[in-house]
C-alpha cells in the first residue's frame, strides 16, 4: 500500500503517518525529517537546505526528487510507503508517477488533512518531540501521561523544531497555499483524493483514515 499524506505545515501529517506505520507494517517517508537528518549531520544537502528550511521555503525538487528516489530503493519500501511531506510541487508529484512506474507500484490514496490556516500556527508553536526516540508531543493536545518523561522511551530530554515559530510558520503556509495546494486538484483529476478532517482530534483522524484504508481492498 502506498499512500500520501497531504496538508499544510502542523496539519498532523507526522502524527498520523507514525500511527499508519505502526498499525500497517508500511514505512513512513518523511522529507522534513530526513532533511533535518542531513542538516544535523552536515552533509552537502544539509548544508544547502538548513537556510531555505530556516526562512520556511522548500527546498529545491532537484534535491527532494533524487532524495526521494533512493529512500524508495531501500528494502523496507517494497512493502509500502506513506509519504509525509512529499510530493509538494506539481513537478515532486510527476517525478513521483515516473517513480513508482518504473517500480512497477501504484499510488493507492492521496489523503488530504484539511484545518484551518489559524488552527496551524497554535498546533506547531506547541509542538515538540523525544530527543531520544523522536515521539511527538503537543503542550496543550498531547502531554506525555507524566509531565516531562517520554511515554514511549522514559526519556527526559525534548526538542523543538527551528523552523517552529510564528514568522517562519507563516512563510511556510504561504509555501504550502501557492506551492503545494495545486496538489490537490492534480491527484482530484487522477481520481485518488480523500479528504478527512483534521480539524477533529487526533483518534478521530486517525478512524476516518483507517476508514478510506478499508475501503481501497
Ligand atoms: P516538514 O517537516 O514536512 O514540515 P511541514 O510540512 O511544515 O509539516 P509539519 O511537520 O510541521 O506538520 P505535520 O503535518 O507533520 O504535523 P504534526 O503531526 O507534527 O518540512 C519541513 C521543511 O522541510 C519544509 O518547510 C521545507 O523547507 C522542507 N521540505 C520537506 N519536504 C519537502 C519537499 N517535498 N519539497 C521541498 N521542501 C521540503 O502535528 C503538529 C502538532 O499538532 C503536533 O504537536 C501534534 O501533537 C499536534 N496535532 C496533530 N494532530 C492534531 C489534531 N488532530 N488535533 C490537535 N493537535 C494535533
Ligand atoms: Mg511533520
Ligand atoms: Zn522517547
Amino acid at each position: 500500500m502506498n499512500l500520501i499524506l497531504l496538508g499544510p505545515p502542523g496539519a498532523g501529517k507526522g502524527t498520523q503517518a507514525k500511527r499508519l506505520q505502526d498499525k500497517y507494517g508500511i514505512a513512513q517517508v518523511s522529507t522534513g525529517d530526513m532533511l533535518r537528518a542531513e542538516v544535523a549531520a552536515g552533509t552537502p544537502i544539509g548544508r544547502e537546505a538548513k537556510a531555505v528550511m530556516e526562512a520556511g521555503q522548500l527546498v529545491s525538487d532537484d534535491i527532494l526528487v533524487r532524495m526521494l528516489g533512493s529512500r524508495l530503493e531501500k528494502a523496507d519500501a517494497a512493502k509500502g510507503v506513506i509519504l509525509d511531506g512529499f510530493p509538494r510541487t506539481v513537478p515532486q508529484a510527476e517525478a513521483l508517477d515516473r517513480l513508482l512506474a518504473g517500480k512497477g507500484l501504484k499510488l493507492d490514496a492521496v489523503i488530504e488533512l484539511k484545518v484551518d490556516d489559524a488552527a496551524l500556527v497554535d498546533r506547531i508553536s506547541g509542538r515538540y518531540t523525544c530527543a531520544k526516540c523522536g515521539a511527538g508531543y503537543h503542550d496543550t493536545f498531547q502531554k506525555p501521561a507524566r509531565p516531562g518523561i517520554c511515554d514511549v522511551c522514559g526519556s527526559h530530554e525534548f526538542t523543538r523544531r527551528a523552523d517552529d515559530n510564528r514568522a517562519t510558520v507563516a512563510a511556510r503556509l504561504e509555501a504550502y497555499h501557492r506551492q503545494t495546494a495545486p496538489l490537490l486538484p492534480y491527484y482530484r483529476a487522477k481520481g485518488a483524493l480523500q479528504t478527512v478532517d483534521g480539524m477533529a482530534d487526533i483518534d478521530e483522524v486517525t478512524r476516518q483514515i483507517d476508514a478510506i484504508l478499508a475501503h481501497l481492498g
